[in-house]
């Protein structure tokens, strides 16, 4: 079952929602790839490119934050730190071992379940805030 992006997860910022829609489709691609035994190399590189442009999200996510003195930055900044430890533990997981199916549904809830959350908790408060900003 592939990772959608629907509307219901739009944050209201549309830089956001863009690179979100550009990381559920890269997860989508790495999780076809593992499943269709690509080899070990090529996963590889898309799990590290995957890995990148998430620590990339991340970094404009948190600019965004401090640019707007948003007081849940601190909270979102953890969150953020802690995904991508989980995630290279993953990646180190996947150089040792490769992706057995079971790796392959662990990967697929661990990126669904922690995107799908995030977005919906953390990252819907930070577009609440902006418009709230802007509109009063
Ligand atoms: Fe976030």
């Amino acid at each position: 079952m592939a990772l959608k992006w629907s509307e219901e997860l739009s944050v209201g910022v549309e830089a956001i929602d863009n690179q979100h829609k550009s990381i559920f489709a890269m997860a989508n691609n790495l999780l076809d790839a593992m499943e269709a035994g690509h080899g070990k190399e090529e996963v590889a590189e898309t799990i590290a490119f995957l890995r990148k442009y998430i620590s990339d999200h991340f970094c404009d996510e948190e600019e965004l934050m401090i640019n707007h003195n948003f007081s849940g930055y601190a909270e979102q900044r953890k969150e953020h730190k802690r995904f991508l430890t989980e995630y290279l533990a993953l990646e180190a997981e996947f150089e040792a071992k490769g992706a057995s199916s079971h790796f392959v549904v662990k990967t697929q809830l661990f990126l669904s379940s922690w995107l799908i959350n995030h977005i919906n908790k953390s990252d819907k408060a930070i577009g609440g805030f902006l418009k709230k900003e802007y509109t009063l």
